[in-house]
Parts: structure tokens; C-alpha cells; sequence
């Protein structure tokens, strides 16, 4: 199973998809854990991309590119994989469809988690108190302005993907604003559908 996770920061993704890898066996492709794990080994490409991250902007088409093809060439990704916030730009969905299709597979759905800012923004509270009380570090990108700025690029640059998947006939909508349980179970409702297909 090939499933995307789109959605605004803070919507739940990466919530979703750690809990998706244990049920369905498929790993997460994080495409931000990727780059703030370059970022935290000082690699050459962590260090292109911290100051893009921590101002909230969006790391280039190429970077990701090449990113993502590296990685599903890996073995684990042969019988499918997530990707957790890894397409936020057309560029990056015409070249996942184009690399997909060099491979002779194809995206099975595009699952949308939409929620409020409101409620986007009382989130990202909770994950900063969560880290704070666990003594782990406060992501550089985690504080309200940056986040703002974050919210508005996904507007701007990756929004204009919902009507590029619709399109394809691919996109399912899930209400966001649900507990995790409430959204996990609406999620998988749509992943037995496709999965009996
Ligand atoms: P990334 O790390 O992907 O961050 P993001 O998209 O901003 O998403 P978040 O990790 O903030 O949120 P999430 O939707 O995963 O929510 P979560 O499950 O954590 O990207 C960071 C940066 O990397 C980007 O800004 C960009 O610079 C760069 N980047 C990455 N990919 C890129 C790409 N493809 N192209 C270009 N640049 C790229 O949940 C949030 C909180 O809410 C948690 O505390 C969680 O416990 C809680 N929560 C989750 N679900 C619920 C619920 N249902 N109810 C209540 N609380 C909930």
C-alpha cells in the first residue's frame, strides 16, 4: 500500500503514520524527521537546510527528490510505504507519480486530515509542553510565529494539491479535528476499503 498523509503542520500526520507502520506493516517516510535527522548529524545537507526549516519555509524540490528516491528504493518499501508530509508542492507530486510510474507501481490514496488553525495552534502547545516535560528539546520550528508561517505556506504551496489529487481520483478527506482514536479509525476504514480492492 502507497498512501500519502496530507495536511497542515500540526494536523496529525506523523501521529497517524507511526500508528499505521504497526498495523499495516508499511514503513513512514518522514520527510521532516529526514532532514532534522541530516540537521542533528551536521551533514552537509543538514546544514543547507536548518536556517530554510527553522524560518518555516519549505527545503527545494531537488532536495526532496533526491531524498525520497533514495529511500523507496530501499528494500522495506517494496511492499508499500507512508509518506508523512513528504509532497507539499506539485513539483514534488508530479515527480513521486513520475518515480512511482518508472517503477511500475502507483499511489493507492491520498488521505487529507483537515483541522482549524485554531486548533492547529492548541496542538502545537501541547507538543511543546509534552517536550518540555519530557526534557527533550522544543523543535526549532515549533513556536508560534514560525508555526503561523508554516500554516500559510501549506496555504500557499501545498494546498493546490487536494485539487491535483481529486483530479487523479485519489483523495479521501478525513475530518482532523476527532481524538486520535476517532480519526485513526476513520483513516483505517478507508485503508480496509482500499486494501480489499
Ligand atoms: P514536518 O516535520 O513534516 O512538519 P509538519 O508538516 O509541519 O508537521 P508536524 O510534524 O508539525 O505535524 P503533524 O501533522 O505530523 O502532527 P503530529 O502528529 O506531530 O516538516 C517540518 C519542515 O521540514 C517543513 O516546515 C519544511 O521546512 C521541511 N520539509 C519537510 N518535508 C518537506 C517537503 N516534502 N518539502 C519541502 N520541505 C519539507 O501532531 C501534532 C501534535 O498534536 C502532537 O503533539 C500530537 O500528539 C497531537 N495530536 C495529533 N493528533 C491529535 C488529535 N487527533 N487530537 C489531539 N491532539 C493530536
Amino acid at each position: 500500500m502507497i498512501l500519502i498523509l496530507l495536511g497542515p503542520p500540526g494536523a496529525g500526520k506523523g501521529t497517524q503514520a507511526e500508528r499505521i507502520v504497526q498495523t499495516r506493516g508499511v514503513p513512514q517516510l518522514s520527510t521532516g524527521d529526514m532532514l532534522r535527522a541530516a540537521i542533528q548529524s551536521g551533514s552537509p545537507l543538514g546544514q543547507k537546510v536548518q536556517a530554510i526549516m527553522d524560518r518555516g519555509d519549505l527545503v527545494s524540490d531537488e532536495v526532496i527528490e533526491q531524498i525520497i528516491t533514495a529511500r523507496i528504493r530501499e528494500a522495506d518499501c517494496a511492499k508499500g510505504f507512508i509518506l508523512d508530509g513528504a509532497v507539499r508542492t506539485t513539483g514534488q507530486a508530479e515527480m513521486v507519480d513520475r518515480v512511482l510510474k518508472n517503477q511500475e507501481r502507483s499511489l493507492d490514496v491520498v488521505i487529507e486530515l483537515a483541522v482549524d488553525e485554531d486548533e492547529l495552534v492548541n496542538r502545537l502547545g501541547n507538543r511543546i509542553d509534552e517536550a518540555k516535560a519530557a526534557g527533550k528539546p522544543v523543535r526549532a520550528d515549533d513556536n508560534e510565529e514560525t508555526f503561523r508561517k508554516r500554516q500559510a505556506v501549506y496555504r500557499d504551496q501545498t494546498a493546490p494539491l487536494i485539487p491535483y489529487y481529486e483530479k487523479q481520483g485519489k483523495l479521501r478527506k478525513v475530518d482532523g479535528m476527532g481524538t486520535v482514536a476517532e480519526v485513526a479509525s476513520a483513516i483505517d476504514a478507508i485503508l480496509d476499503e482500499i486494501a480489499a480492492e
